[in-house]
């Protein structure tokens, strides 16, 4: 049976062989997913990497530390890998080298566009944040064709530097907090890591119209603190944590391996079950 897995640390509560395990079922394609934690104190990634090939597995998701790691191991890139500077999947070819690939991007489009059902064509977006997350979502979401993209940031030359960055006729500006326009954008997507400390990024409600989607790359079992605020000030507007964009990155990775594209709104409402603190 082929086998795969997830390498990070810590592994132990990873949703991946779950995620997996999911798609395989319901595609019907038999496969082996596992999670092997790669001690990021002791372990030395390249030689792991490599005894994981030599055992014969097929392909490798890599998360928290490693994507930089890996972006430097692999042989050969994705267009879309090169320009997030960050692997997360790997694909081990049968001549030995390694392909390496970012879908995290192409995870939340498509986890946006269709269980969303949000298009981004000629939509006005506003990114939060412009750390790693942020970087590996931009290509994929520039080839929707935005209508305009505006970066904001803690740090605000690190938005205007990767706004400059992308060779795309979409304007692109970067800022800090407060030079983003006091207007409803279409959609709103936090990629800062504030939200894992439950922290808001100070950005003003009036860019959350009634009609917007408000998105949090982040998730959990509870909807995150900018969730919240957004639902506090537009109680209409539609609202999406990142499972969406976890599963999404994990059939992304599957469709690579497998030639097969799982649907992911089954998963995610089988997997947000699961991590709910009372599931009915
Ligand atoms: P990641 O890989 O999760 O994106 P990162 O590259 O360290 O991690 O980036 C973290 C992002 O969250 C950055 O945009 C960071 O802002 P700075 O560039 O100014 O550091 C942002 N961030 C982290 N904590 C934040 C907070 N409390 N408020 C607002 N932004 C925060």
């Amino acid at each position: 049976m082929d086998r795969y897995a997830v390498v990070g640390d810590p592994i132990a509560h990873s949703k991946s062989p779950l995620i997996h395990q999911l798609f395989a079922e319901q595609t019907g394609q038999s496969m082996q997913y596992e999670a092997i934690r790669i001690d990021a104190e002791d372990a030395n990634f390249i030689d792991e990497i490599r005894y994981i090939q030599q055992l014969g597995f097929k392909g490798l998701n890599i998360t928290v530390p490693y994507k930089l790691d890996a972006f430097e191991l692999a042989d050969e890139l994705t267009p879309r890998a090169e320009v997030a500077h960050a692997v997360n999947t790997f694909v081990f070819q049968d001549n030995g080298q390694i392909l390496g690939d970012n879908t995290d991007g192409a995870g939340l489009v498509m986890d946006i566009e269709q269980n969303g059902l949000r298009p981004f064509k000629d939509k006005k977006v506003l990114i939060i944040g412009a750390g790693g997350a942020v970087q590996g979502i931009l290509k994929p979401l520039l080839a929707k064709q935005p209508g305009l993209v505006h970066i904001a940031n803690r740090t605000a030359k690190r938005a205007q530097v990767l706004g400059q960055r992308f060779d795309t006729e979409v304007p692109i500006h970067g800022s800090g907090w407060d030079e983003i326009p006091l207007e409803p954008f279409d959609i709103i997507i936090n990629g800062t890591s504030a939200s894992l400390e439950g922290k808001l990024p100070p950005v003003s409600e009036q860019v959350i119209g009634s009609n917007s989607l408000v998105y949090d790359m982040m998730y959990g079992a509870e909807p995150t603190v900018f969730l919240n605020w957004a639902q506090q000030h537009q109680p209409q507007c539609q609202r999406m944590d990142g499972l969406g964009m976890l599963v999404g990155q994990a059939a992304e990775s599957f469709y690579l391996w497998r030639g097969v594209m799982p649907k992911t709104k089954p998963v995610i409402e089988q997997v947000r079950r699961l991590i709910q603190p009372n599931p009915q």
